[in-house]
């Protein structure tokens, strides 16, 4: 991954731009980074704030040869790879709070976002958005996310050498990945539910039209969250924002 680089000073989304190379037939691996967005994007329309000069902001275009339902669980994949590589770099271990967040002292400091691109039943690409806050101060995150985000400078108390953990973040990206299209999810289940902060805990999801709460007994080879409700029902959530309540 990232033989074939597009660097960009200022761009709206590296997640655009690289949707739209890969529609052109960028070839697999390849990675589209910028030092600002304008219109940084994150799951379920929200906006990705995206300081200049302070964060990884970076999309790469993968072309696994795997059924496009198979395509999730690379978020999952990624969150493993993201946390080594963060690890290896800071000596601090982040939490994954599924699907696709990464915490430190329980805020935020990198979101993930995998998009798919398929075309009868076969997966053209999948672009993996990745937006890892750096070396932000408290002060550069708006007043209103200042309790929820964190940057691995505010966390850690020493700046970070980005191109450092861009090479990193793609060299585990690229093991997790070829570890997931040979052996399966099994392995990453594994090493993704040792890093979880969700499994085990009660946690309350909301989905479209209802609100959950139970225990987060596990995830499936699928990704989906095995929710257990109080009367025992155990329910699959695919999608939802989920947060940790304290009983
Ligand atoms: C989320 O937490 O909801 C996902 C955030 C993903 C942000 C990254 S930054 C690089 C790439 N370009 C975007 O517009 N979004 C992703």
């Amino acid at each position: 991954l990232g033989q074939n680089i597009m660097y960009y000073p200022i761009c709206d989304s590296t997640q655009n731009i690289a949707a739209e190379k890969a529609r052109e037939g960028a070839p697999h691996g390849t990675l589209v980074i910028t030092e600002e967005q304008t219109a940084g994007r994150g799951r379920l329309e929200r906006s990705w704030d995206s300081t200049a000069n302070k964060g990884v902001w970076m999309s790469v275009i993968i072309r696994p040869e795997i059924s496009p339902h198979l395509a999730p669980q690379f978020t999952l994949v990624s969150a493993v790879a993201i946390t080594k590589a963060i690890e290896d770099i800071t000596g601090c271990v982040a939490e994954i709070k599924w699907p696709n967040d990464l915490l430190m002292n329980g805020k935020k400091v990198t979101g993930i976002l995998t998009e798919l691109q398929a075309e009868m039943d076969r997966v053209q690409s999948i672009i993996i958005g990745i937006g890892v806050n750096v070396n932000q101060e408290v002060e550069a995150f708006d007043v209103s996310i200042q309790s929820l985000a964190t940057s691995l400078k505010i966390e850690t108390g020493s700046e970070v050498n980005r191109p450092e953990l861009v090479a990193k973040i793609l060299y585990y990206l690229e093991k997790y990945s070829n570890i997931y299209i040979e052996s399966g999810f099994e392995p990453i289940k594994l090493l993704w539910e040792s890093y979880s902060c969700t499994i085990g805990k009660r946690i309350r999801a909301s989905l479209l039209k209802e609100t959950l709460e139970g225990v987060a007994i596990g995830i499936t080879n699928e990704g989906v969250l095995q929710l257990q409700l109080d009367d025992g029902e155990i329910r699959g959530i695919y999608s939802a924002d989920i947060h940790l309540v304290n009983k």
